[in-house]
């Protein structure tokens, strides 16, 4: 069976010990010094209030993160876990604002060296991968501008555009211009909808960004007619399973709805988000989540399946 994750960030994959090591070059003061002490800080560990609430524990790995170089040890360390986790094919997503925040780096700075740290690592180990750029909502529009300005630059490395972050605060209409000139690039379009927002999330992404595939989707459910549109228009949803309790996006594996849009027709797939932040692994959400979540071994190789069928392959780094 191929194993392909289409929904991992690199920025929310950072090792546990490049933090450390990163900290004590950058001179960065973290609230431990040593792995185990460390880990609680980032890393989740029972489900969070909200997503909100998720998304605070990125902000020690962000800290660290001070100089170009920096960046680009992250990006071939996450091609590198890939090919630890015998991945056929990875799609890597980052926002440069959100990893050029906390230390003031130009975000046309951190796309190259993502760029060039991603390459590296897939012709060091053999693994094929797809950039996705995302714009982080929660900074707002006007910053989304300077973020996709900065992605632009690396057009021809980058495959798709994704927009991330408190999709509660930042509804998708907001981003409409820079979805439209994403689309005039020729990018593709993956959007994180019905993750913290309700069923209309999704519809807006799909009619006001022009998304071809959406994160998480789990709201989805809550609206039969959008099922079927899903479904007929072959709308991809990447689901991250472990991920979707931790931000309480559903209240537990079992009450996911991923089972049922495979039953549905829809092209659902398995991936992991954020596997450092989630202390998880492509593994465990095959062998661990995916059963919790009520699925069967048929329906597993399923999502597998839909996965080649809507991965961005043509895109890979060359
Ligand atoms: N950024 C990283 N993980 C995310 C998630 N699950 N939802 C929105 N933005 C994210
Ligand atoms: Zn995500």
């Amino acid at each position: 069976m191929t194993r392909i994750d289409l929904h991992r960030h690199l920025d929310g994959n950072i090792r546990l010990q490049t933090i450390l090591e990163l900290a004590d070059k950058n001179g960065i003061v973290l609230p431990a010094r040593d792995p185990d002490s460390l880990r609680p800080h980032v890393t989740i560990s029972s489900p969070q209030p909200g997503l909100t609430d998720f998304l605070e524990k990125f902000r020690w790995p962000i800290a660290v993160l001070a100089t170009p170089d920096d960046c680009r040890r992250v990006a071939r360390e996450n091609v590198e876990d890939a090919f630890r986790e015998r991945l056929d094919h990875v799609e890597l997503r980052f926002s440069p604002v959100f990893m050029a925040s906390a230390n003031g780096m130009g975000p046309a700075a951190v796309v190259e060296a993502v760029v060039d740290g991603a390459r590296a690592g897939s012709r060091e180990f053999g693994v094929p991968v797809t950039l996705i750029g995302v714009l982080s909502r929660t900074f707002g529009a006007e910053t989304c501008f300077r973020e996709l300005d900065a992605l632009l630059g690396f057009r021809d490395r980058i495959a798709a555009l994704d927009l991330a972050g408190d999709e509660a605060g930042f509804p998708a209409r907001l981003f409409e211009p820079h979805f439209r000139k994403a689309r005039n690039t020729g990018w593709r379009i993956t959007i994180h909808a019905g993750e913290a927002a309700g069923p209309e999330s999704i519809r807006e992404a799909i009619d006001l960004l022009g998304a071809e595939r959406i994160g998480h989707g789990t709201r989805a459910v809550e609206d039969p007619a959008l099922m079927d549109e899903l479904a007929e228009k072959e709308i991809g949803i990447e689901s991250c399973l472990t991920s979707n309790v931790q931000t309480s996006a559903v209240p537990s594996y079992a009450a996911h709805p991923l089972r049922r849009f495979l039953e549905h027709g829809i092209l659902a797939t398995i991936n992991t988000d954020d596997p450092a932040i989630s202390g998880i692994t492509f593994d465990h959400e095959i062998d661990i989540a995916a059963p919790e979540a009520g699925l069967t071994p048929e329906l597993v190789a399923l999502a597998m399946k839909n996965a080649e069928r809507i991965a961005w392959r043509d895109g890979c780094l060359k």
